[in-house]
């Protein structure tokens, strides 16, 4: 890779307190397992080819979970990209688990997450884990109030035995992260949040004075993918696609925004990665928002 890409790819952050930096575009291995995250995909070898086309392209943050698929996503990594470059960061997650009716459960206690962490390491063929967000169930696509105390402490404590480098978290609340930097460093939060669905913008501001990255997941609106007149016609304006324009306005929103959309397929992914090229004028930038 040139430095020309490493330039275009949104630019580079490096995680408070830590010696890990990466490209502010990313990519999010949720849409390589089956569907409804579920088993093998029906295209292994695409699969595949999106990996190492990502990392071809300057692509060293990688968002992954040992409960996508389960297990099947960090072994399709493992498979496309083991050895893996120097510097590239997986950043994986722990708090669920996948029973055999294909639902989201928790999976907080001690022994859940030394489980998670031993699955990640041996799916991934790891021995230390770069950056472990501990997953708050919540309401499965937003956060509720209440303490993390107990799966934080037990995270921690895996993190003094090197298992992991690093601490973040997803699916939590203001409240939740200032528990939470009690207990241990924090260099991550991953929430919910793109273009219409706004509801971090407070916490992103604070993150943001705090050096802390904020990953929004479902960027580009996820399961059910963003689709606006407003955004169609920026996009028609500006000779570019309107997930361009959706993951350009984040990656303008706040400095400490990394990307990781999600996608199954070659072409989605350069197009997602061109958005890091693509320069909004504030006035682009407020009507993206409307
Ligand atoms: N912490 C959490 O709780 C949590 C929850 C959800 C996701 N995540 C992470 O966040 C990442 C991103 O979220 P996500 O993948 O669910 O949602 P997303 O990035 O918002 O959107 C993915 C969807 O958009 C489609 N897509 C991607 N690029 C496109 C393009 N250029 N044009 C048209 N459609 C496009 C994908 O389909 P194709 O495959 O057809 O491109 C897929 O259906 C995940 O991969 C995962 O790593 C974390």
């Amino acid at each position: 890779m040139n430095e020309r890409s490493r330039a275009t790819l949104g630019g580079r952050f490096t995680f408070p307190g830590t010696s890990l930096t990466v490209q502010r575009m990313g990519y999010g291995a949720m849409q390589l397992a089956g569907p409804g995250v579920w088993g093998p995909p029906k295209d292994p070898d695409g699969a595949i080819a999106v990996l190492r086309e990502a990392v071809a392209a300057g692509v060293n943050h990688i968002d992954t979970s040992d409960f996508y698929g389960p297990h099947v996503t960090n072994q399709i990594i493992r498979k496309a990209l083991h050895p893996y470059p120097a510097g590239l960061v997986i950043v994986t997650k722990l708090g669920a688990r996948r029973p055999p009716d294909k639902s989201w459960q928790p999976a907080i206690s001690p022994e859940d997450l030394t489980t998670g962490v031993h699955d990640n390491l041996r799916n991934l063929g790891l021995d230390v884990l770069d950056v472990v967000n501990l997953r708050v169930m919540g309401a499965i696509d937003s956060p509720l109030e209440g303490s993390i105390e107990a799966p934080l402490t037990a995270l921690a404590d895996l993190q003094r035995r090197g298992l992991i480098r690093h601490v973040g978290l997803s699916n939590v609340t203001a409240a939740q992260v200032a528990e939470a930097q009690a207990i241990t460093d924090i260099v991550c939060v991953q929430n919910n949040y793109n273009l219409a669905r706004r509801d971090d913008d407070a916490l992103i501001d604070d993150l943001a004075r705090q050096g802390i990255a904020y990953v929004p997941f479902f960027p580009l609106g996820g399961f059910s993918p963003l689709q606006s007149s407003t955004l169609s016609s920026v996009a028609g304006r500006l000779g570019a696609t309107p997930m361009q324009v959706a993951l350009a306005w984040l990656l303008h929103r706040s400095p400490n925004i990394l990307l990781i959309p999600g996608t199954s397929s070659v072409a989605h992914l350069r197009e997602n990665l061109g958005a890091g090229e693509l320069t909004l004028s504030p006035a682009a930038v407020a009507v993206a928002a409307h």
